[in-house]
């Protein structure tokens, strides 16, 4: 007979306690703790008897197969980069993002694109029926636009996709164990319940429940999960932050619905780096990988008009060129407002500040815009000193060069500080055909120019306006 169980759970971290309390001593939140009736499964729920796999002996460390041999390749070389090359079998991976952003269209294309060798692949849905699923597995299929970099490669040997409509995540995982498939994914978390567990569907308990029976699947049968989950409107994942410490790579598609470009970022992986990015474009049957993304980012910027300067940031080991934009205009309003888009806000208001004192602005009678172009976000310092250039542009009406690129880190005294891989913001910058780039001071020791760019080290936001205007 399997045992009832209260205790009282934070809906916020996954705290228990015996009694309810007003403040969670895990997360500090206030009110956050639920009644949750707990059934303690009975013999056999869920471990390693129910999956059948023999039990593990001990092996000699030199015979255990090293990981990247047994990778998933995806076929899909944005994806690869974010996963290190690919899937790692027997793990499970947490993918998150808002609504739309395109979940389960990487996902499905994953099942249609990685090279599984002759296993199955198994999509569960909670959330769409099998006629829907197959609508968007068709709409993948429609022929694709070559003439664009970054083309998806043909399927060398798909896997037989199998799909299932179902939130009982206990029948999921028992189709899978029959199946075997190579992959399982289950989209989303939310949506999954176990008969067990008395609260409803997307509870902390039931997530963290369904997730745990996911997570021995995929131990004990070496079945690759992935898991979608839905982000709050905070940018978390739903559910407790236990979540995230269970699964095995945690990672975020994250972009603006109204923009037709993806980032995938990796947030935790025990498997390798997390410092890659993979970047899509959404297209009308599916999403493409664009192997350059700072040429994508640049196009249709308005050449030699000021308050455009071209900046260079770093996701990770990966340059990625942006361009700043700012708007700088008179109010007759005592308090002028300042607003950043896709920037550190904090960091905008700081540099006005330095800007004002250190380089003789007036900018306390102006209105500051600044933006982002293309949607993305960066709050790296080593965009100050193409924000400060912004500012200044807009404010004195006069252009930066089109083919100049500034990066740098401004502190609070107006100096400009060194930034990490200057080279390679440097190289990326000779790539895209920049012919003048503005750097700090600091970071032109040992730095090696490409040919055909003037590289310009300056020390202060005063000598960057000099050389600039
Ligand atoms: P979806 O994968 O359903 O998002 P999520 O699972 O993250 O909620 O994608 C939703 C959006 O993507 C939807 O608005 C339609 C659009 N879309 C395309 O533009 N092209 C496509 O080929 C597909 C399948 C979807
Ligand atoms: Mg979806």
């Amino acid at each position: 007979m399997p045992k009832t169980k209260t205790i009282f759970m934070c809906n916020d971290c996954g705290h228990e306690a015996a009694r309810w309390l007003g403040k969670c001593p895990g997360c500090g939140v206030f009110n956050s703790f639920n009644e949750v009736n707990f059934t303690k499964p009975a013999k056999g729920f869920a471990t390693r008897e129910s999956f059948g796999t023999p039990s593990q002996t001990a092996m000699k460390l030199r015979d255990v197969k090293p990981l990247d041999e047994q990778r998933i390749p995806t076929n899909m070389p944005e994806l690869d980069r974010v996963f290190c090359g690919g899937l790692v079998p027997g793990s499970i991976t947490l993918i998150g993002g808002e609504p739309g952003i395109g979940k389960s269209t990487l996902l499905m294309q994953i099942c249609k694109m990685a090279e599984f060798n002759g296993k199955p692949v198994l999509y569960a849905s909670g959330e769409e029926s099998l006629a829907q699923i197959k609508l968007r597995a068709d709409r993948l299929d429609e022929p694709f636009d070559n003439s664009r970099k970054g083309e998806r490669p043909a399927p060398p040997n798909p896997a037989e996709l199998f799909v299932l409509s179902e939130t009982n995540i206990k029948t999921i995982a028992d189709e899978a164990d029959k199946l075997q498939p190579a992959l399982l994914i289950v989209d989303s978390i939310q949506t999954m319940y176990l008969e067990d567990v008395t609260s409803a569907p997307g509870s902390v308990t039931q997530i963290r429940e369904c997730t745990a029976l996911l997570m021995r699947l995929a131990k004990v049968s070496g079945i690759t999960v992935i898991i979608v989950g839905h982000v709050t409107k905070e940018g978390t994942i739903a559910g407790p932050r236990v979540l995230e410490h269970m699964v095995d790579t945690v990672v975020y598609f994250e972009g603006e619905r109204q923009v037709s470009y993806r980032i995938l970022r990796a947030v935790k992986n025990r498997f390798g780096a997390t410092d890659e990015i993979g970047v899509f474009e959404m297209c009308h049957n599916g999403l493409i990988g664009i192997p350059n993304p700072s040429e994508y980012m640049l196009v249709g910027r308005p050449i030699n008009t000021a308050g455009s300067v071209v900046t260079c940031g770093v996701s990770g080991t990966r340059p990625l060129l942006a361009e700043v934009q700012a708007l700088v205009c008179y109010t007759s309003f005592p308090s002028p407002r300042r607003a950043a888009t896709g920037l550190d806000y904090n960091r905008v208001v700081m540099l006005l500040a330095a800007l004002e004192k250190k380089a003789s602005l007036q900018l306390s009678n102006y209105d500051a815009y600044l933006n982002l172009a293309g949607g993305i976000k960066n709050t790296e310092p080593a965009l100050d000193l193409a924000v400060a250039a912004a500012i200044a542009s807009s404010y004195k009406n006069r252009h930066v060069n089109a083919n100049t690129l500034i990066f740098g880190e401004v502190g609070l005294a107006g100096e400009v500080r060194a930034v990490s891989l200057a080279d390679k913001r440097v190289s990326e910058a000779a790539k895209l055909g920049f012919k003048e780039c503005i750097i700090p001071q600091a970071n032109l020791k040992g730095l090696k120019s490409p040919s055909g760019v003037r590289v310009l080290g300056v020390g202060s936001v005063g000598e960057m306006m000099e050389v600039l205007f």
